[in-house]
């Protein structure tokens, strides 16, 4: 090696103590990451430096990010506060909705530039909007498909989307754009999808009787209801949804459902895609119920999946409730789960 590679090769900014200097790293303006001088020239022919954002190795075959960000985004813990913004109060509407800049965040990790996502219980569109916010915020647009049975959804997104754009053009800002929200059963929307069609799926499970819980706007009716819906679950006991006439259904039933559904929906999945799941836990009886790992197992021993991670998200948004004091404990729930399921043997 000649003398001058040996050189270029450790070119560390130190000060006269032997730390990293900062300000002359800066002035000389080479690319920095993790604290270290990058050198350019001593790139592989796989590696692109990403004017502040890392190094970004031309074979990631999982998403746009630089190592620094994939560093990053591996964390098992999502502890973002996310900002009730994006037409929020209307978006409340629903009960079940996630931020889009959460969503995002995941279609960024799980997903590239130009890639397609679905979410078959898309709810108000977390989903469709974070997949259009990848455009202005991420590595580039997203497409997605929403399927949601519910039209009063389906219709609220479309104005979520009208507003929110009426103000982002009001700030100066580029609209958001409309993603592909379908109405109707996902059951039978996802025999439209082509086999292999989605690079991913992102998606936020209905629980049992979800549809009155989220049409239950008081909190301590929708504890109630939850409730409920547990204790029928245990007896067995059989009602019509107001709105599907789907049975209301036994735990068992709805994990066996969920399951069946999973193993449709990986089909639309591309070999190297993801499939990725919100899912929360529960009390009740003085039981803590473990459904995220409960579905997780479920999924995977009916669809050709395996759960590759599980990312808690917690909510630093949501209000503590002393439920059990001062005779038993009881978790206040502050978090929920997203499993990240990958392909099985592909
Ligand atoms: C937990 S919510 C999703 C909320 C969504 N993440 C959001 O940000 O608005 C689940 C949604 O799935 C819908 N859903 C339930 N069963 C469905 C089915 N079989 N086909 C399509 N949508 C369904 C419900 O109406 C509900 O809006």
């Amino acid at each position: 090696m000649a003398d001058g590679d040996r050189h270029r090769q450790s070119r560390l900014v130190t000060d006269d103590d032997g730390a990293f200097d900062v300000e002359r790293a800066q002035e000389e303006a080479l690319p920095i990451e993790d604290g270290e001088v990058i050198d350019t020239d001593e790139l592989a022919d796989h590696q692109r430096y990403v004017e502040g954002r890392g190094v970004y190795d031309e074979r990631n075959r999982v998403n746009d990010l630089t190592g620094r960000e994939w560093k990053y985004a591996t964390k098992s813990v999502i502890d973002e506060g996310y900002p009730p913004d994006v037409q929020h109060d209307l978006r409340s509407e629903h009960g079940g909705q996630k931020p889009p800049r959460l969503c995002a965040d995941l279609i960024g990790r799980f997903s590239k530039a130009g890639d397609t996502v679905l979410d078959p219980f898309a709810g108000v569109g977390g989903t469709l909007l974070g997949a259009s916010l990848c455009e202005h915020e991420g590595t580039g647009r997203r497409e997605a498909i929403g399927f949601e049975r519910n039209e009063r959804w389906v219709d609220l997104y479309a104005t979520v989307l009208e507003r929110e754009n009426e103000d982002r053009r009001a700030r100066g800002e580029a609209p958001l754009a409309s993603q592909d929200m379908r109405h109707g059963d996902c059951a039978d929307l996802i025999e439209d999808v082509p086999a292999d069609g989605v690079e991913l799926l992102l998606t936020d499970v209905p629980y049992w009787r979800m549809d009155e819980l989220e049409q239950t706007r008081n909190e301590h009716e929708t504890r109630e209801s939850k409730l409920g819906a547990f204790d029928a679950s245990d007896d067995g006991t059989v009602e019509e949804s107001s709105e599907t006439s789907s049975p209301t259904r036994t735990k068992a039933e709805w994990l066996e459902d969920m399951a069946g559904k999973f193993e449709r929906f990986a089909e639309a999945v591309s070999p190297e895609g993801h499939v990725v799941v919100f899912i929360g836990d529960m009390y009740r009886d003085q039981s803590y119920e473990f459904l995220s790992a409960e579905l997780a197992r479920a999924i995977e021993s009916a669809a050709p999946l395996t759960l590759a991670a599980n990312f808690v998200w917690y909510d630093p948004t949501k209000d503590l409730h002393v439920y059990g004091y001062p005779f038993s404990f009881v978790p206040s729930m502050v978090h929920q789960n997203v499993l990240v399921f990958r392909l099985e043997g592909r």
